[in-house]
Formats: C-alpha cells, sequence, structure tokens
C-alpha cells in the first residue's frame, strides 16, 4: 500500500511540473488577480472597495472599449501606467512583466464580456 501512495504522488509531481509553463488565459488569471483586480475587480467592472474609492472605470463599459479598441492602445496603457492631473494613478508596469505577458493581458481585455 505505501509503495502506491508514493508512486502516486511521484506521478503527481510530474505532472504538476509540467503544468508550469504557462498558457495564455493562465498568464492573464495571473497578472490580471495580482496587478488589476484589486481596483478593477476580476470581472473588470471596478466594484471592489478600492474600484470604487478610486472610481476605477468599468472596463467592460462602450466608453472604454471605444477608447481601447486597439491592442497596441493597450499595452502602451499596461507598460507606461496611468496618470492623472499628475496624479499617478495606476503604476507602470513594464519592469514587473515580460512583453509577452502584457501583450496577453491586452488581449484578454479586449475580450472581456460587454455588460
Ligand atoms: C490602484 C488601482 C488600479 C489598478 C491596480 C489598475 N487600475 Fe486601471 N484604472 C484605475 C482608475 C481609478 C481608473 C480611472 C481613471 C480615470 O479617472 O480616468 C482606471 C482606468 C483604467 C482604464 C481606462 C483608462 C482610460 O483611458 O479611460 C483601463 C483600460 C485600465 N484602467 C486598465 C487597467 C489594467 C489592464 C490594469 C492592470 C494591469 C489596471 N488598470 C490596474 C485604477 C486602477
Amino acid at each position: 500500500m505505501k509503495s502506491v501512495i508514493l508512486a502516486l504522488s511521484f506521478m503527481f509531481a510530474i505532472s504538476t511540473f509540467a503544468e508550469d509553463t504557462l498558457n495564455k488565459e493562465e498568464v492573464y488569471k495571473v497578472s490580471w488577480g495580482k496587478y488589476c483586480a484589486f481596483c478593477h475587480g476580476k470581472d473588470g467592472k471596478g466594484t471592489t472597495t478600492i474600484g470604487r474609492k478610486m472610481r476605477a472605470k468599468d472596463l467592460t463599459s462602450a466608453e472604454v472599449r471605444e477608447k481601447y479598441q486597439d491592442e497596441a492602445k493597450l499595452i502602451k496603457l499596461i507598460s507606461d501606467g496611468y496618470t492623472k492631473n499628475g496624479r499617478k494613478i495606476m503604476r507602470p508596469l513594464k519592469d514587473k512583466l515580460s512583453e509577452a505577458e502584457i501583450k496577453a493581458l491586452a488581449k484578454q481585455l479586449l475580450s472581456l464580456k460587454k455588460k
């Protein structure tokens, strides 16, 4: 019995190791969760406590969608951050995330569900 458990846990270790490389969906989940969601919420609607306080925009709204139809604009926003009236609102992420991660984030943002 003991050896069966040992063999199983060994197999488990191998399979989790294989999943170490992230696919796009996961990149989005990880980076979005870490860098965007505490203001904009999981669904991008900005209904978290901080989001409401800071008046984070609803990223699924027509206004934001129209402004950021193209991926390059979003990539720039995520890379350089966002400052309004001299106040830093979103910090730049180009040193935190890889180009591929930023791109994946922009792509997924564009595919957020409409409200
Ligand atoms: C510290 C809170 C905070 C974080 C973290 C944050 N945002 Fe924002 N975001 C805001 C606020 C507040 C606004 C609304 C700014 C304004 O008044 O125009 C905003 C606006 C935006 C807009 C619309 C900008 C425009 O031109 O109208 C986009 C797109 C956006 N955020 C994307 C993101 C993405 C992608 C991330 C993660 C990489 C992120 N935000 C992280 C607070 C945040």
